[in-house]
């Protein structure tokens, strides 16, 4: 049997502490145990199928109230939720609800160590937190383009695509789709359109082990960025941007 690096620290944070996860726990060893052998591509398969399993119940957010919440937002993230400061500020506008909720709390209890955001969501409610990721939610995502050169985005093109088997990388395609528009039932962040240096940012952490909010589902980003190098996640991070 062939070793597969990957597979120890996937299985390490398999026991995902969140309630309501907690049914699904059974369901997913199965299939874990059946992909063990297998290749990242099941797992993949595997962690999809969870997530869309997994219909969460959460605090259903309401846009109009959202939008009173977010007046100290705008000044680093845009009127639009789109227009950051520089290319280190992500786009909220069209993300997903479940997942600008997700980051909220995270931010919020420091899971996410975001400096800048420091006390800005100090004294937000939960259903605060619910209101403001429906409001950006709701607002239309904005669209960018790759600036590299055509050999670099072909590469970035057949990783995004296809994966890297020999390092154990999965096709990002199968979780945030051909398009970067990710999943919105499975909490799956949209990519496209995200500024190039943000996601590099975002890559480079979950690669160092200092971004974990990907802990419930299984440290997968963070197994997935150790296989790539500087070159390669500069690459993704610029076709990424392009993807519409
Ligand atoms: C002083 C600037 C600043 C302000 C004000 C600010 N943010 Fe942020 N925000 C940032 C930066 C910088 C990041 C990216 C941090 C990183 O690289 O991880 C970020 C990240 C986020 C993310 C994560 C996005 C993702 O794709 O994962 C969310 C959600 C968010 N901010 C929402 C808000 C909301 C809601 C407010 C207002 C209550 C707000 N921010 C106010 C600077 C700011
Ligand atoms: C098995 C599913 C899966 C695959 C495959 C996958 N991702 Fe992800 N990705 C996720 C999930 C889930 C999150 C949210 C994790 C969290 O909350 O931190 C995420 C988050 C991200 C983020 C952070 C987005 C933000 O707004 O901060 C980036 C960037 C990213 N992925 C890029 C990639 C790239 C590039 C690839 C391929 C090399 C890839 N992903 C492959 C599931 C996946």
């Amino acid at each position: 049997m062939q070793a597969d690096a990957g597979s120890h620290k996937w299985s390490h944070h398999l026991n995902i502490d969140y309630d309501e996860f907690r049914q699904f726990n059974i369901l997913f060893s199965v299939i874990w145990i059946q992909c063990m052998s297998g290749h990242i591509f099941l797992k993949t398969a595997a962690m999809l199928l969870l997530f869309l399993l997994a219909s969460v119940v959460q605090a259903a957010g309401d846009a109009a109230a959202g939008k009173d919440q977010v007046t100290a937002c705008v000044a680093c993230h845009g009127q639009d939720g789109a227009t950051g400061l520089d290319g280190s500020y992500p786009n909220l506008a069209g993300q997903h609800e479940k997942y600008l909720l997700r980051q909220l709390q995270a931010i919020q209890s420091g899971d996410r160590a975001v400096l800048l955001m420091a006390g800005q969501l100090t004294n937000k409610t939960e259903q605060n937190l619910a209101d403001m990721a429906a409001y950006y939610a709701s607002l239309p995502a904005k669209s960018s383009q790759a600036v590299g050169e055509d050999e670099q985005v072909a590469m970035a093109q057949q990783i995004y695509r296809g994966g890297i088997a020999r390092k154990g990388v999965a096709a990002c395609a199968a979780c945030h789709n051909p398009s970067g528009s990710g999943n919105a039932a499975a909490g799956f962040p949209q990519l496209a359109g995200q500024p190039a240096q943000y996601t590099t940012v975002q890559l480079k952490a979950y690669r160092e082990n200092q971004r974990i909010t990907d802990a419930i589902y299984g440290g997968m980003m963070r197994d997935i960025a150790e296989g790539l190098t500087d070159t390669e996640i500069g690459a993704l991070a610029d076709y990424i941007q392009g993807l519409r």
